[in-house]
């Protein structure tokens, strides 16, 4: 991406440069401001703006300062197709590196794939023509994307007459927007690019101004805390076979790694220590890598690894989820919908994803939210995604590096987006199995033996759904009734379960997927016992209760007890919806936590429609038949 080695800046940078992204509304006056900051602060080739003069006079036009910062562009994009420009810079001993997108698709796309991630962003509004709706959506994508560094510099003052109420009332404005969103942006400043108020001096024709020049802004700017200080993340590329060694090739995203460090790949779970590191061309090899660098590393034992395993410390693992909620930015051209499939790369993951469901689409101009059925191009949305693989990521705001996906299209970047896990499990724990020197015992009594001895086959039947939908009313009804029929039947209830076995797990996501994963296994193995086990669990997620289906395998039934969230707030038997409106409860399945809908349930049962009685009807058939033994 940056071929654009034509650097004019001083040679030798000491320390990284500040990544400063440029936005704004396209006649705002970018490139203007561009030109004259590096003019005004000695960042341009000797002669240039000599060149450029008498090119314009040639012409017959008037001298700007845009054009100056054209022609740089067009020397350093020449024969290289780019979407985004990088112009380096200094302002005394600090190094800048600008980064500009041509227009407002490329800028959304590039800042979402992380071609131009930065530290800080300076936005341009123009004083004539006010907030726009473009700078509403750029400042919307920085606080999304985490850049709390903000200059706005409002250009063109000259056009109306250096006003400092003009000022005011853009200031008020803008700063109430970004206020909303919970950026505060660090300097707003009033400049004139074309005549140089504010860019590197304080500007004699706004004498009411006394903060910084924009120079002086951006000089102000805190420097990025290194990556390497983060958890360490390493995405694996490849894995080369030399002679017989095994390399692991990758980049380290954050952190740093060690020989002799002992190390996770997530999501296959299996740990390593470092034997060697790799670093091609470095004699003698290195003993230690840290975030930026893509290295080769050897382990002490072999292990089956590939391409796409996210490398950590075992102290600090990531997440490992096959369902993660999303802030997206679609780009595509057909509109997102729900349901739809893509192709999503995390790192050097790809993996198909679904899209569950659309959660609703932010108006970046008003910050509003709406339910919606698609997501057009441009616009941003909440999203769920469940993907085929289980997968190994962070949070964005834990980490922004592992954090970040897009979404393919064909061949097109169509959107992109930043996990947020809220509401959601991190699901390591339910697959992790520690056990090691394990041996089955196999029973000597076998499931057909029970089941003729009962005269019915053992089995769950699994009931999910809102909290009020009917659920344990249901289960003690119809335990009761097949106890009396002779069935052998016991009720796994959530209230019951929560006070003994369960009595250390609260209603966190991960405490409720270890809730569910425990209550499966149980539940499976008194299924096993032979009996009919009946579960009254809202369990609130799909992949749990995947989960509890592959642990009691055949004789698993999962039952819709199916309500709507209006007729569960209605009925709300136990009092609780109410508290948890009131903000007494948090994390409330409906109300301020996901629950998830089975897809292909195999029974619902819809409590708002049928009543009890019918209800239990329509349960007893289903057990009837899939348990009972028809005798010979
Ligand atoms: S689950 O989500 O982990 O499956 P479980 O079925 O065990 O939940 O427990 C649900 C019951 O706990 C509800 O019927 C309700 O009585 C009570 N409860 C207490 N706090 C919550 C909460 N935050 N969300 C849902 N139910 C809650």
């Amino acid at each position: 991406m940056s071929n654009l080695s034509t650097d004019f800046s001083i040679a030798g940078a000491v320390a990284m440069p500040l990544r400063v992204a440029i936005v704004g509304h396209v006649d705002h006056g970018k490139s203007t401001v561009v030109g004259r900051l590096l003019h005004e602060t000695g960042n341009l080739p000797e002669g240039k703006v000599e060149a450029v003069a008498d090119m314009c006079a040639r012409r017959g036009m008037s001298f700007e300062w845009a054009f100056v910062t054209d022609a740089l562009q067009v020397e350093r994009d020449q024969g290289v197709t780019v979407d985004v420009s990088h112009i380096r810079f200094r302002i005394g001993a600090r190094g800048f590196v600008l980064i500009d997108a041509p227009g407002h698709h490329e800028f959304l796309k590039n800042m979402i794939t992380g071609a131009a991630s930065s530290d800080a962003a300076l936005l341009i509004i123009d004083a004539a023509e006010g907030v726009r709706e473009q700078s509403r959506r750029h400042g919307y994508l920085l606080h999304l994307l985490g850049v709390s560094q903000v200059a706005v510099a409002v250009n063109k003052m000259d056009l109306v007459d250096y006003s400092a109420d003009a000022f005011a009332a853009i200031e008020r404005e803008f700063r109430g927007y970004l206020g909303q969103i919970g950026v505060t942006p660090s300097f707003l400043i009033p400049v004139s690019a074309r005549d140089g108020d504010n860019i590197a001096a304080p500007s004699t024709r706004m004498p009411w101004y006394d903060g910084p020049s924009l120079a002086d802004a951006l000089s102000q700017f805190q420097a990025p805390l290194p990556a390497s200080g983060q958890p360490l993340r390493l995405s694996v590329q490849d894995v080369y076979r030399f002679d017989n060694r095994r390399i692991i090739a990758g980049r380290l995203e954050s952190g740093r790694v060690e020989v002799g460090d002992e190390i996770m790949f997530s999501p296959s779970n299996k740990a390593g220590r470092v034997k060697s590191i790799e670093a091609w061309g470095a004699s003698p090899a290195p003993t230690s890598a840290e975030a930026g660098q893509s290295i080769g590393f050897t382990l002490e034992d072999q292990i089956f690894v590939e391409r796409g395993e996210l490398v950590s410390h075992l102290d600090a693992l990531p997440t490992e989820t096959n369902v993660f909620r999303a802030r997206l930015f679609w780009l595509g051209h057909r509109p997102l919908t729900e349901d739809q499939t893509y192709m999503m790369k995390l790192g050097t993951t790809e993996s198909s994803v679904r899209i569950q469901k659309i959660e609703h689409v932010i108006d970046t101009g008003d910050l509003s939210e709406r339910a919606a059925d698609r997501v057009d191009r441009n616009a941003v949305a909440e999203v769920t995604l469940r993907s085929r693989a289980m997968l190994a990521l962070d949070p964005f705001a834990d980490n922004p590096r592992t954090g970040r996906f897009v979404l393919v299209d064909g061949y097109d970047v169509a959107g992109g987006g930043i996990v947020n896990m809220e509401g959601y499990p991190n699901q390591r724990a339910s697959v992790t199995i520690k056990s090691t020197n394990i041996t089955a015992v196999e029973n000597r009594v076998s499931g057909e033996m029970r089941a003729t001895r009962n005269a019915h086959h053992g089995g769950v039947l699994w009931f999910t759904g809102l909290s009020g939908a009917g659920k344990s009313t249901l289960a003690v009804e119809i335990e009761q009734r097949l106890f009396r029929k002779g069935y052998h039947a016991y009720v796994l209830d959530g209230d019951n379960v929560r006070r003994g076995l369960n009595a250390n797990l609260g209603f966190s996501p991960d405490d409720r997927a270890e809730n569910i994963r425990r209550v499966g296994e149980v539940a499976a193995l008194m299924a096993d016992a032979g009996l009919i086990v009946i579960t009254a669990f809202i369990s609130p997620y799909r992949s749990d209760r995947e989960r509890a289906r592959t642990a009691a395998g055949e004789g698993f039934h999962e039952i819709y007890i199916k309500a709507d969230l209006v007729t569960c707030e209605n009925r709300d038997p136990k009092g609780l919806y109410k508290k948890a409106r009131s903000g007494e409860i948090d994390e409330f399945t409906g109300i301020s936590a996901p629950y998830e809908e089975p897809e292909s349930a195999d029974l619902i049962v819809d409590t708002s429609d049928l009543s009890i009685d019918e209800c239990v009807d329509v349960v007893l058939r289903h057990v009837a038949r899939h348990f009972e033994i028809t005798p010979a």
